[in-house]
This record gives C-alpha cells, structure tokens and sequence, in this order.
C-alpha cells in the first residue's frame, strides 16, 4: 500500500507531535504539504524536521487543498477554526484528524460527523491519550470485566499555566475560540473518564470559576459532580492553577471487585492495580511495566493515533477515537459550563451548546 498524502493546517504548538507521528509512521503516511496564515512558522516547523525545501509551504488552505489533493488532513488551528475548516475538508474529500476538542459547538461536531459520513471518509479526534499505554491496560483491564459493576470514577487534573502561556497565542482562554481549562487542559481526561465509565451520562452537577486568572475570559477551575446511565457516579477536578509547576492528570477508577489509578503528569503510569484474584507480585508488575516517561505532557499517544488513522482508512473501519467520541467530550464539557452558569443540574443528552453562550460569565 502505498502511504496515504498527509497535510497539516496549523503549525504551532502542537504542530511538531504531528509531524513527528506521520515521521514515526512513515511506511504509512507521507507529509505532503503544510499550512499555516503566518508562513514564518510553517517554515520554521519543516526546519525542525529537517524538511525544509522538501515539502511545499501554504499560507491559504483552501489553495493546499486543491493543489495538492491530500488524503489526510490534520486540522490544529484554533479550536475555533476546527469547524469551519474541518468542514471545508470533508467537502474536499478528505480524511479528517482535528485536534480537541473537535469543535466549540454541539452543532458543529454534529456538522462535522454528519459532513464525513456523507462524504464517506473518517472523522477522527485527536485524544492521543486513549493510546498511552497505562490507559489502554486500563481499558484491557475493563474490557475483561475485571472490575465487577462500576461505582465511580475520579479525573484529577491539577495543573499550572501561566501568563507567559496565555501571553504567546490571545485566542488562548477566550470564550470565541478556545473556552478554559476545562475545555482545553482537562478535555483528555475529561474524555477519559466518560469512556470508560460507559460512555452514558445522564447529569451533571459543577461549579466552574475563574480565580487565578484575571487575563483570561473563560474559567481556571472546576470541579464536577456527573451520574453515568448505569449507575455509578465521577468527579472531576480540573484547574490550571496549581503552583508552581504541573502537578499531575489521574484517572481513577473504582469497581466492586477492583480499583485502578492512572497517574503521573499526565495519565502515563499505572500507581494502583489491585482486583480481585490477582495478588501483590502480579500487582506490583503492572505497575512496573505500565509506566512511561513522555518528555512533555502531551504524551506518546500521536504516533499510535496516526497509525489507527491510516488502518481506519485502509480497512474502511471508525478510527479509535472518532468523531462521535470528540463529540461526546465536548458534550460533557459544554454540560459542566450550564450547569455552572446556571447553578442547576443539567441532563444530557445536551441540545445545542456552545462556548460564546457563556460570554461574559467571569467579567
Ligand atoms: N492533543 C493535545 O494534547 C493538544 C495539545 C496542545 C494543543 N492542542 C490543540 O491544538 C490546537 C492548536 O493549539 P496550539 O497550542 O498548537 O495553537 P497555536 O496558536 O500555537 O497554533 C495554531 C496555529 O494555527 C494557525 N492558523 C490559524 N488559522 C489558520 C488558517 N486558516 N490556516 C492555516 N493556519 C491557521 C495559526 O497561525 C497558528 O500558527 C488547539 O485546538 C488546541 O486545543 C492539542
């Protein structure tokens, strides 16, 4: 087979984890050309890899498209722009990875996932940490019903993010094009969280607010109360406030018959194995075997998610993390934003919802 035409709109931040995964997959995904309004960073992005002069630079992605026809495309603009653009790719004909979350809007992840169907082409959403590998013993672990019935679940994600970060990128923190912590720190595990514990909600209870942050529109806490349709309950604790430096992004789990907790700084080790049937030596081996060491907190995860992408295309199967899960993470999100604002609880499924319904909530 021969490697599925790659090309990257958005070359920031995040940028290099994808060019280093379709790198790390080179057998089957090839960088066909790359796109960012600021040329400067295109360039300086393909001269971190070494690529300069060897793949074709665009400041219009509309022109890349037709020009060069990728298979694939991978959107890490502004979440803000992850729709639009998304869309205009899926109109294309392309194969689609959009960075979290999918989009700001009920109506535009439902947009996107109706867009790819009728295309026929996949949708997937880049939550690389569904591929840690602590994660997927996890989901092992749960797959094999190990746990017995689910009681609860707890996502922790206490971290720090200060003016330096918010000073390189002002869309950073604003309502229009990117939401708070919880939309844009905490979504992975937020995400984490809902999967495993069945994917179903039926409430949700939360305060959100903004204490630390006074240059921000959108929230730096909060703290959340979700029932899940079969019975068991979560808790999450999202802020990027803690001091002085990241502090750790945890996911546990708790069954009848079992209890997991994924921590690290940002779900790579496995710290708690215990179930029924399996003694301390077994135990102890988990935990040593399921533990990586990532250089940032955004993981290993891009290299496994490609690799799924380009199967998913080649098989004619859902990728892993599908458009249907970026929805379902941005739902549970968008549920813990109206409930804040308007201190009741809020049953899902959610009708339209969007970050600029809560403008204004911290001024
Ligand atoms: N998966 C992860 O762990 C992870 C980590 C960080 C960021 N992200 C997500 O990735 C996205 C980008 O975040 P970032 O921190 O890299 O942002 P950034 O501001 O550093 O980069 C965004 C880039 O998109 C470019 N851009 C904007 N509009 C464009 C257009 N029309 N055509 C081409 N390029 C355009 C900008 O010029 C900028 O260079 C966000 O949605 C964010 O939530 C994901």
């Amino acid at each position: 087979m021969k490697p599925i035409k790659m090309a990257l709109i958005g070359c920031g931040r995040i940028s290099p984890n994808h060019i280093a995964a379709v790198k790390n997959n080179a057998d089957k995904v090839t960088l066909a050309a790359v796109c960012d309004i600021d040329e400067q960073k295109a360039l300086s992005l393909l001269q971190t890899f070494d690529l300069q002069g060897k793949v074709p630079v665009y400041t219009d992605y509309q022109s890349m498209l037709h020009k060069v026809k990728p298979e694939l495309v991978t959107v890490a603009t502004e979440s803000g722009y992850h729709a639009k653009i998304g869309l205009d790719c899926l109109e294309a004909g392309c194969n689609l990875i959009i960075e979290k979350p999918i989009a700001l809007s009920i109506r535009d992840a439902d947009r996107l996932i109706d867009k790819a169907q009728e295309k026929g082409v996949k949708l997937c959403a880049c939550h690389q940490n569904r591929f840690n590998r602590s994660v997927q013993k996890m989901r092992e672990t749960l797959e094999e019903g190990r746990f017995g019935r689910m009681l609860h679940g707890a996502a922790h994600i206490r971290w720090n993010r200060g003016p330096d970060y918010y000073r390189q990128a002002a869309w950073r923190g604003t309502w229009e094009l990117d939401g708070g912590a919880l939309m844009n720190q905490c979504i992975h595990n937020i995400d984490l969280l809902r999967w495993m514990m069945g994917d179903e909600v039926s409430e949700v209870f939360a305060y959100t607010d903004n204490l630390n942050h006074p240059y921000i529109e959108a929230e730096d806490l909060g703290v959340a109360l979700v029932k899940f349709r079969n019975g068991a309950y979560g808790v999450i604790e999202g802020t990027t406030s803690v001091y002085p430096q990241n502090l750790e992004e945890t996911l546990y789990l708790f069954g009848e018959k079992g209890t997991l907790k994924v921590g690290g700084r940002s779900v790579n080790r496995i710290e708690e194995y215990r179930f029924e049937g399996i003694g301390e030596e077994q135990s102890e081996e988990v935990k040593r075997r399921y533990h990586e060491t990532p250089p940032n907190i955004y993981g290993f995860g891009h290299t496994p998610l490609y690799a799924d992408m380009a199967a998913a295309i080649e098989e004619n199967r859902a990728p892993y993390v599908d458009g249907q899960a970026g929805k379902r993470a941005l739902e549970l999100v968008l549920a813990i934003y109206k409930s804040a604002a308007g201190g009741l609880p809020v049953k899902l499924p959610l009708a339209d919802c969007g970050t600029t319904d809560f403008k204004g909530r911290f001024d």
